[in-house]
């Protein structure tokens, strides 16, 4: 009974429309509904036969309708226990009671890390929605929340890490994914970065229309009536190529740096991995910072952020160009770096990992998270008992290395990617299956669910969340907002 309704508004979301809200939640109406047909049935008692017959029916059909009712639109209150949640589920959400799914039992179907997690509720729903775990994520949804494709193309990993947000233009910088699949940059070809204008990107899905991707251009943006053009028919290419010096190799990290774009790039071949900073307008000139370790290169550069209360620039260094076959063999180990901008100073503030990945700070600066994603070894393949984890550390006063690590989180699903802090402490990363989010604490509160992996995220002013999902971009209005710009 429920599939047929589920089916039906998901229709909307599997489309290209890029409009699907998943009405997923009217518990006043299911209580009212569940409760009618007894009322119902007790004035039919009093009336004549005649009467009666006909409330019967009525209330037989009031009572069939509340069953599909509760059922269809009460989104995950399909709990083991049959409960409901004990708050109003959000627009385009599910709640997944951590109760309902604790127990599978004998014939309970089990998975493995690279299968998505669908329990009740949310298995017949189709991708992107919000799995709500714990009623903290309510603080970072909303009542309202929406989620949306803003452009895709199969064939293509245009959108892989990197995201750097650009408030003057609105417009979001990226890179394509390096070496791994549907990259299309390998020993022999670099990657892209590009940019999406989220002004027109907004108001292409508002229009129920996906920005689209067709082959990028080069070069400056088209003009106006170009764009307008292409919004009210098909609404395409408004992703563009950033036409970039050959400084800037294989690019897989980067974060807003003094108006500027600070790019993390793993090198290829014999070229260096190397810091670079961008200018975020056209000619978009680029100036290298850093591509060395006292003359050393540095194994394939991975990610960094810029330490928000003293401006000094962390960066994580991983096997990944060697594991994806652009890179020679590591000849350091995989660790984090401090760059002191003010003497050029450089040096490891933490080791001990099996493929440092993403690095982020919280918004006092005192605590350092650096993810570890060792489940996924590119040519080696994955190994599910290797860490698929986020560390956090203590940002020691003095020296600023990182100290008393420990776990902060385990993703279920893929490997813990590109990783943000919002405003409140909650960490969000890029996992197998989407955005995953958890408490300050390192409790999952819930999960953007995409269905597909995201690389990483980045906030694009208040309430607004740009995610990069390889093949596509998403975007999300929820309640919670980034750490201030100019911290980074
Ligand atoms: C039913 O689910 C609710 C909501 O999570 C939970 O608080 C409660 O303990 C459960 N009750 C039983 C009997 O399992
Ligand atoms: C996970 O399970 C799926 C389905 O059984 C299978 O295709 C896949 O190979 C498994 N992955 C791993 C890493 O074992
Ligand atoms: C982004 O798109 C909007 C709406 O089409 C347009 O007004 C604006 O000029 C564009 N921004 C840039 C930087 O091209
Ligand atoms: C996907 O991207 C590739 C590379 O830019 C391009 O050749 C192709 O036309 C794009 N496909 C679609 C459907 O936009
Ligand atoms: C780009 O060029 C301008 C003008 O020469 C210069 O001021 C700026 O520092 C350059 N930016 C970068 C990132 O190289
Ligand atoms: C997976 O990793 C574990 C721990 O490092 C190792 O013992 C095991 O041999 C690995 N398995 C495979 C198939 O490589």
């Amino acid at each position: 009974m429920m599939v047929p309704r589920r089916a039906e508004a998901c229709k909307g979301s599997a489309s290209h429309s890029g409009v699907h809200y998943i009405k997923t939640s009217q518990p006043t109406t299911k209580f009212e509904q569940a409760q009618n047909p007894d009322t119902n049935a007790q004035q039919a008692s009093n009336n004549s036969s005649f009467v009666m017959v006909c409330v019967v029916i009525i209330s037989a059909f009031i009572a069939l309708c509340a069953v599909e009712s509760a059922s269809g639109a009460g989104s995950g209150s399909e709990n083991a226990n049959g409960t409901s949640p004990p708050f109003v589920v959000p627009s385009q959400s599910v709640f997944l009671d951590p109760h309902s799914f604790a127990v599978l039992g004998p014939d309970g179907a089990f998975r493995n890390a690279s299968q998505f997690f669908t329990p009740g509720a949310s298995a017949s729903i189709a991708p992107p929605y919000f799995q709500i775990f714990t009623q903290e994520f309510l603080d970072v949804l909303g009542p309202t929340p929406s989620l949306h494709r803003a452009a895709h193309n199969t064939t293509f990993a245009f959108a892989h890490e990197a995201p750097i947000w650009v408030p003057a233009t609105d417009e979001i910088f990226f890179a394509s994914n390096d070496g791994g699949p549907l990259g299309m940059s390998d020993l022999e070809h670099n990657s892209q970065v590009s940019k999406i204008n989220l002004t027109a990107a907004e108001a292409a899905i508002k229009n129920g229309v996906e920005v689209g991707y067709t082959e990028v251009r080069c070069g400056s943006d088209p003009p106006f009536l170009f764009i307008h053009l292409y919004l009210i028919l098909s609404t395409r290419r408004l992703i563009l190529k950033v036409p970039l010096s050959d400084a800037v190799q294989m690019t897989n990290g980067g974060t807003p740096h003094n108006g500027e774009l600070m790019v993390i790039t793993s090198g290829r071949g014999s070229l260096p991995p190397s810091l670079v900073r961008v200018h975020p307008a056209p000619p978009y000139n680029d100036t290298v910072v850093l591509d060395n370790f006292f003359g050393r290169q540095f194994n394939s550069l991975n990610d960094i952020k810029v330490h928000p209360t003293s401006g000094v620039i962390f960066f994580t260094d991983s096997s990944y160009g060697f594991l994806n076959n652009f890179r020679p063999a590591p000849q350091l180990p995989n660790q984090v770096y401090r760059l002191d901008p003010r003497s050029g100073s450089v040096r490891v503030v933490a080791d001990g990992f099996v493929r440092s990945n993403g690095i982020a700070f919280s918004g006092d600066g005192l605590t350092a998270f650096v993810t570890d994603t060792a489940e996924s070894g590119g040519f080696l393949g994955s190994n599910e008992t290797e860490p698929a984890t986020i560390y956090a550390f203590d940002v020691d006063a003095r020296t600023q290395a990182f100290t008393n690590r420990r776990v902060f989180a385990y993703t279920d699903n893929g490997v813990p990617d590109g990783i943000q802090v919002d405003a409140a402490g909650r960490v969000y990363s890029g996992c197998g299956d989407g955005t995953q989010v958890w408490s300050p604490t390192g409790e999952l509160i819930g999960k953007i669910f995409l269905g597909t992996t995201s690389a990483s995220m980045a906030f694009a002013g208040p309430g607004r969340l740009v995610i990069l999902a390889e093949t596509a971009v998403y975007i999300a209005h929820i309640a919670a907002d980034g750490l201030p710009l100019q911290d980074f």
